[in-house]
């Protein structure tokens, strides 16, 4: 039975925290080329721009002996041109794998649904589970540990919110979500996190203070005030999150190492000043890098020849 990397949700902590490590090996093996998906062929299919997700797909798929086509929103026009089956249906006779970044989750869902090759989600509106595997390795990497490490997130309770909430529920870290009123991340993710928290004891805390969240984080952690595919409301929500930045003052009670991560990409002077994000805490281009190593991890797992 084929496997798909669309949710967090459908792997186990054991199975994610095997694919950190597994991450891990593939870094210290310093991009060496091998044969790993020679002969296979991967499709991107991209409906919102990208820099990292592509680059680091692309490149990772190439160090592991494989090809790939880039299909933008011109080539496939999901459920527009044609059907999102159709497309599904098509494509796997001739790919061996998927990565879909699309607007609506119920894309990649259908996508993986109708189609005979593993889906990999790059992106939805809903969630970003390759982002929150390569910021759960650098958090590893810089404290040694996941399990108890104190977190805070603070901004739009969005896509990568939703999977930073699912992975540190899953892996043992403490987060707590500060966001404005009526930027709430969803609740049927909010009570998936709790019941995922009950075994590792993770504490999943949601709340509209920021100072609340960041008091002796170890991690402080932010994302745009506005996704992709929000920019007609971008005047009205720079307002609303305007006291949800991240800066000296709020950083000024955090744990002394603490250090700040960003998704990327960063607006300087909305969501984090620069002395913050391009200041010694900051560890964003470590992120960058590890989704890299991570999403190689998850097209072995997939993909590779001890595929399970
Ligand atoms: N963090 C991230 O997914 O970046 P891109 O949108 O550039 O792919
Ligand atoms: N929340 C952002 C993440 C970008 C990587 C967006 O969806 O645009």
């Amino acid at each position: 039975m084929k496997r798909d990397f669309i949710s967090l949700k459908s792997y186990t902590n054991a199975e994610l925290a095997k694919l950190l490590d597994d991450a891990s090996r593939l870094k210290k093996a310093k991009n060496r080329i091998t044969n790993d998906l020679k002969g296979k062929t991967i499709g991107l299919i991209f409906q919102k721009p990208s820099n990292r997700t592509r680059v680091s797909f692309e490149v990772g798929i190439h160090q592991l002996g494989g090809n790939c086509i880039y299909l933008g929103p011109e080539e496939i026009n999901l459920g527009k041109r044609e059907t999102t089956s159709d497309v599904a249906h098509t494509l796997s006779r001739y790919l061996d794998g998927i990565v879909a970044r699309t607007f609506s989750h119920q894309d990649v869902v259908e996508l993986a649904k109708f189609s005979t090759v593993p889906v990999i989600n790059g992106l939805t509106d809903l969630s970003h589970p390759c982002q929150a595997m390569a910021d759960m390795l650098t958090i590893k990497e810089h404290f040694g540990k996941l399990k108890g490490i104190k977190m805070a997130y603070v901004g739009d309770g969005n896509n990568v919110c939703h999977s930073l909430m699912i992975i540190c529920a899953k892996l043992g870290v403490h987060l707590t979500v500060a966001h404005p009123k009526g930027f709430a991340p969803l609740d049927k993710v909010c009570d998936a996190a709790s019941e995922m928290a009950v075994d590792t004891k993770a504490k999943i805390t949601v709340t509209t203070d920021p100072k609340e969240a960041v008091k002796g984080a170890q991690v402080i952690y932010a994302d745009t005030w506005v996704s992709m595919g929000q920019e007609e409301e971008a005047k009205k929500r720079l307002k609303i999150f305007e006291n949800y930045q991240i800066n000296s003052k709020i950083t000024a009670s955090a744990d002394k190492k603490y250090i700040f991560m960003h998704c990327l990409p960063a607006h300087r002077g909305q969501e984090v000043t620069e002395d913050i994000i391009d200041g010694p805490h900051s560890v964003i281009f470590d992120q960058a890098e590890n989704r890299l190593h991570v999403q190689k991890a998850v097209l072995l797992r997939l993909l590779g020849k001890g595929k399970k």
